[in-house]
């Protein structure tokens, strides 16, 4: 079990693109589609984005238009495509060290602490370096009086706090968030929203945001992809060129949310009345 674990740890810290490497992610022409019963499921079409380092990108598009495909494609679990996808120039060749994931549900191992879960995956280090890093990442989290809880100890929020600090202790160069507020409630999803932003500015990692949640894109995106209904294609990139942090009840804020909503209801037939 051992060796296997290192086996995979090997193999991760092979797939990633060294620190040295300018971390702007690059996706060319890229198309993927399922097999499934017997046909083809086209997911993703002639998919075309340039991510620069340290940007922070929110995308949005309906159920089903492929963003957790894109965002598996480019984590490297997901392969069998056609196109590019590049971090530095290189060939995603697999999940790395360099890429962290949260996802909506937070996948904490249930028998292992706070500090334990951290700590799992961290690589190459020292006891006293990972004591120290993991700290750290808690620190940063704000979730240090918490190290030795479980996580059913945990609120749903403090949990997905813990699954941020997880995707973040190796220091990766990309972090991808699949909806990691969706499962919040609202006044959480704020909270977080406002943490995620404070780790963004501190730490200055590249982010890819997925959500539903349009407000959330606009306050934390430098930019808003808007994905098409199946086959997700890229309708339109809106840049958000607002001081941080954003007032949601500004002028320009709306402004941005109208042009977002024209353009995510511009196919739906009987769009629902949308008054701002
Ligand atoms: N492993 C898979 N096998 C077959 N089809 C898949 C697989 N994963 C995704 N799909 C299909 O690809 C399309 C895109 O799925 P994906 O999960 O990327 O959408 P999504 O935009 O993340 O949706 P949601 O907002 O509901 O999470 C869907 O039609 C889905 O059924
Ligand atoms: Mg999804």
């Amino acid at each position: 079990m051992e060796g296997c674990l290192f086996g995979q740890l090997r193999a991760l810290e092979e797939n990633s693109v060294s620190a040295t490497t300018a971390s702007n992610l690059t996706i060319q022409n890229l198309n993927k589609s399922y097999k499934v019963a017997g046909g083809d499921v086209e997911a993703l079409q002639g998919i075309n984005l340039d991510i620069r380092e340290g940007e922070f990108v929110s995308i949005v598009g309906s159920s089903g238009c492929g963003k957790s495909t894109l965002l598996r494609i480019i984590s490297g679990l997901e392969n069998g495509y056609s196109g590019e996808v590049k971090i530095g120039g290189k060939r995603i060749g697999g999940p790395g060290l360099d890429r962290g994931m949260v996802f909506q549900e937070h996948r904490l191992i249930p028998w292992l602490t706070v500090e334990q879960n951290v700590a799992f995956g961290l690589n190459g280090l020292e006891n006293g370096e990972r004591d120290t890093v993991v700290r750290e990442h808690l620190e940063l989290v704000e979730l240090t009086g918490f190290a030795k809880a479980l996580p059913h100890q945990l609120s749903g929020g403090m949990s997905q706090r813990v699954a941020i600090a997880r995707a973040l202790v190796n220091n990766p160069q990309l972090l991808l968030l699949d909806e990691p507020f969706g499962a919040l409630d609202a006044m959480t999803r704020i909270q977080l929203q406002q943490e995620i932003l404070r780790i963004w500015e501190a730490e200055r990692t590249t982010m890819v945001l997925v959500t539903h949640d349009i407000d959330e894109a606009i306050f934390l995106g430098d930019r808003v992809v808007i994905m098409s209904s199946r086959p997700g294609t890229i309708k339109k990139i809106v840049p958000v060129h607002l001081p941080r942090p954003r007032d949601r009840s500004s002028y320009d804020f709306v402004q941005i949310r109208k042009e977002i909503f024209t353009e995510f209801f511009a196919d739906v037939e009987r769009p629902f009345a949308y008054e701002i």
